[in-house]
């Protein structure tokens, strides 16, 4: 009975701390699966950030407890991250079935769950009374380590917890605490680890990556401990790509712009949340820029490196926005040219500050909008990705592609997706390739041979 099929819902935090969570289980005899046939124990981790990720998760483990109540192999289902962190023991008293409740700052606790859930299961007695874990614990950010035990050409680090900010919106301060940094040298070690195990690519992952160690460490002739950090990262041997994800337009200062010009493994990438484009909403949402200091922001990097590729958030129909103010978020959309972007439509979430707003944009006027910047999205990224035909594109090849015959996927330094005829031994491996068709979201290419 050791067996874990871990579904992760949400962001890459939550794809990261999966992965820690699977490495932990692993030092500790279990195995991880890869499907929930298979396993004696399945843990959803977790997304709250609109309704309807909850509502996907609660779901799924309404259908599993169902499952297990006509023999299905699963023995333990637990619940982990935002949504635990979220509702807490009320998750017991909708699925009382539930096992295991572990909130963002317990991950390295589950090991010792599962192995106490596992022993009671074992004497023939009656089902262990369910577990909730879900209170603050200094240090927890530090957790966040392992990582699997095979080669990860691109691996994902975690240097950070929590947010400071409010946004009125936004659930993530109360399910994810406030900012907590990881020490730098320990991030610096860890990315080593991974360079000595052939990791290639690293991307720095936070919840505001550029407000890491703002409380913890100095700033040193003008640069910022995240600036500090990235320059660390940088002397690593065997990294030869760097990215991070995300910002925000608030802490993008000139420190950091000028990283663009000096880090050459710092790839012309950026996820640059933007939300709307109008000053009044903005200021609603409490996201403190407005739509001109966004722009400059966006210049400056441009002047920085012309090639930079830009993808973003976008909220629409938040509470009060008006027509007058989704056109200049389109307006906005359309002058930066976004290459990716993800459009969410607003759901209230219990606990905001926007909360006591309601949720005034009705349903089909926020699907209209969705619609509007989902085709301007389309008309952008297949603009950009044409002007790419021809050119010969650096790919760090990443494996084969899903749809296998000898097909490879790899990426570009913007992050653009590249598909093209290949073979298993370069994986890991930096690769020319030449660009002869575009999507909205794929590029096809061939492999450019030395002659070539
Ligand atoms: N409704 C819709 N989208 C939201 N986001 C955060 N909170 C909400 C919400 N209540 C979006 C923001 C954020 C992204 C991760 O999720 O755009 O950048
Ligand atoms: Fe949420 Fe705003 Fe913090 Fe991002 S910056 S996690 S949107 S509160």
């Amino acid at each position: 009975m050791n067996r874990v099929y871990i579904k992760t819902y949400g962001c890459q935090m939550n794809e990261r701390d999966s992965e820690a969570v699977a490495a932990m289980l692993r030092v500790r005899g279990y195995s991880i699966v890869e499907s929930e046939a298979e396993a004696d124990v399945v843990l959803l981790n977790t997304c709250s950030v609109r309704d309807q990720a909850e509502q996907k998760a609660l779901g799924k483990a309404g259908r599993l407890l169902k499952d297990r109540g006509r023999g299905s192999r699963m023995q333990v289902l637990g619940v982990m991250g935002c949504m635990a962190q979220n509702r807490g023991r009320a998750l017991i008293d909708s699925l009382p079935d539930l096992d295991l409740v572990v909130g963002t700052q317990k991950f390295h606790q589950v090991p010792d769950h599962l192995d106490n859930l596992m022993a009671t299961l074992r004497g023939l007695g009656p089902r262990p009374a369910s577990i909730v874990d879900i209170d603050a614990e200094a240090g927890s950010q530090n957790a966040i380590r392992g990582h699997a035990a095979t080669r990860q050409v691109s691996a994902f680090v975690s240097i950070m917890q929590g947010c400071d900010m409010r946004c009125a919106y936004c659930i993530v301060p109360k399910t994810r605490g406030p900012e907590r940094a990881r020490p730098m040298d320990e991030i610096v070690e860890e990315v080593r680890r991974l360079a000595d195990n052939g990791t290639r690519e690293i991307t720095l992952l936070g919840q505001i990556v550029n407000h890491y160690g703002k409380r913890e460490f100095p700033v040193l002739g003008g640069k910022s401990p995240f600036v500090q950090l990235l320059e660390k990262v940088h002397a690593v041997d065997g990294i030869e790509r760097i990215r991070f994800t995300s910002p925000h337009p608030v802490g993008f200062r000139e420190d950091l712009v000028a990283c663009y010009r000096e880090l050459p493994k710092l790839c012309e990438y950026i996820h640059f949340p933007m939300q709307s484009g109008s000053d009044r909403v903005l200021r609603a949402m409490r996201r403190p820029y407005t739509r001109a200091r966004f722009l400059r922001t966006v210049e400056a990097l441009r002047r920085a490196n012309p090639g930079m590729y830009f993808s973003t958030d976008v909220i629409v129909g938040f509470p009060g926005e008006t027509d007058e103010d989704f056109a200049e978020t389109v307006t906005l959309f359309d002058t930066v040219k976004f290459d990716m972007a993800f459009i969410f439509k607003y759901s209230v979430r219990s606990g905001t500050e926007a909360e006591a707003l309601g949720d005034t944009v009705p349903r089909e006027v926020k699907e209209a909008r969705n619609q509007v910047l989902l085709e301007r999205l389309e008309a952008l990224s297949v603009a950009r990705n044409c002007l790419l035909v021809g050119t010969v594109q650096e790919v760090l090849v990443e494996g084969p592609a899903r749809k296998g015959d000898g097909v490879y996927m790899g990426r570009n330094r913007g992050n653009r997706k590249i598909l093209f005829p290949g073979s298993a031994q370069l994986a890991g491996e930096f690769v020319p390739v030449r660009i002869v068709r575009a999507t909205a979201t794929v590029l096809y290419g061939e492999i450019v041979d030395a002659a070539g």
